[in-house]
């Protein structure tokens, strides 16, 4: 049985897991409401705000799980990417309830949360291609299996959600953007503006969307019709999707078995086009449960078990938090190194 805890941005999440699949109890308190006033995230409001939470849904978990304290086996945290002062409040929380109960304090990586969570339940994971595509990241990886990481692409500046966030902005949609513009593009014609695939034929697994989001920022500068905003929206997320798609195929096309997780594999035309050329392809896609896409605990508590389980990997990290996007800190280098770009 490991509790699980997820500061790392804007969501504070608990969850308690047995086995790899056994959900006893999963609560997420999402702060999104608090941070749209402000247009995204702010650390310190993030901190404070998970820093009044936690208490209570840590306990609100356990009840839900019907567990006491005592039966929890190991205690988990994210302990990176993410906001330093976000990232501190789980981590030191997580990290005191194993010290009181004598347990083992495991750290986990947020990407490693997103990345196994399409395999959620499943004491294997399979060699693969992974995507994860959140508001934060954009990362294409092999995986050999559990703790064998290869970084193949990044983006090389906004991540993919980002890009959908910031063109909501300008568009004056609520924040966050990519599930609206996700829902005005249904209605939209993709084909109406041609906004840039950056990157696509680049010879590499990176990406680029900064230029994208400028380049829709010199067309509504121009002025626009509010009737054309399911076209603006379509089109552009065309664009992303696009990209999205060719490098994704193209990495997993040796190994056929495609993982996709994060915020952004909600996005429906990202699951028809990417399911869809995958099909082409004979390339098998496994998509994040719904659930598990945005963040959670629950794909943290999963990485941890799989972290706790795995005999020579079970390397509880030093338990510092680590904000920076440097895979190669995690875990004594397990996960390997990013590139410095
Ligand atoms: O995985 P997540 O919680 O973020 C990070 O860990 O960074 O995902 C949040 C991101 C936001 O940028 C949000 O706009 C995007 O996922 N997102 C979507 C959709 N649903 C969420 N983007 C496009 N289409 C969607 N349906
Ligand atoms: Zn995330």
């Amino acid at each position: 049985m490991l509790l699980a805890i997820e500061t790392s941005c804007d969501e504070t999440a608990v969850a308690i897991l047995e086995g790899y699949g056994g959900v006893r109890g999963h609560r997420i308190a999402s702060q999104a409401e608090i941070h749209a006033r402000y247009g995204g995230v702010v650390p310190e409001v993030a901190s404070r705000n998970h820093l009044a939470i936690l208490p209570h849904l840590v306990r609100e978990t356990l009840r839900e799980a019907g567990v006491g304290m005592e039966e929890i086996d190991y205690f988990a945290a994210t302990t990176g990417p993410g906001l330093a002062a976000a990232l501190l409040v789980g981590v030191s929380a997580a990290k005191g309830l194993a010290m009181g109960c004598g347990r083992p304090f495991v750290a986990v990586n947020h990407l490693e949360g997103h990345m196994l969570s399409p395999f959620f339940g499943e004491s294997e994971i399979p060699p693969h291609i992974s995507l994860v595509v959140s508001g934060g990241h954009t990362l294409l990886f092999r995986v050999g299996g559990f703790g064998e990481y290869e970084l193949l692409g990044r983006t090389i500046d906004d991540a993919a959600g980002e890009a959908f966030d910031k063109v909501a902005k300008m568009l004056g949609l609520p924040y966050p953007g990519g599930v609206e513009i996700d829902r005005l593009a249904r209605e939209g014609d993709a084909t109406k503006y041609a906004f840039p695939r950056s990157m696509l034929k680049s010879g590499d697994w990176n990406f680029s969307f900064s230029g994208l989001k400028t380049s829709v920022r010199y067309f509504l500068e121009k002025g626009f019709e509010t009737e054309e905003l399911p076209n603006i929206c379509a089109s552009f997320q065309e664009a992303v999707v696009d990209v999205l798609v060719a490098k994704a195929v193209d990495a997993a096309r040796a190994i056929r078995l495609l993982a996709v997780s994060g915020g952004v594999s909600s996005n429906r035309r990202l699951q028809e086009k990417l399911g869809e050329a995958c099909e082409k392809e004979g390339i098998t896609v496994r998509w994040a449960p719904a659930a598990l896409r945005t963040d959670n605990a629950l794909m943290i508590a999963y990485a941890g078990v799989h972290r706790a389980l795995s005999p020579g990997r079970e390397r509880w990290g030093d338990g510092d938090i680590h904000p920076n996007f440097d895979l190669g800190e995690f875990s004594g280098g397990e996960v390997e190194k990013a590139p410095v770009l």
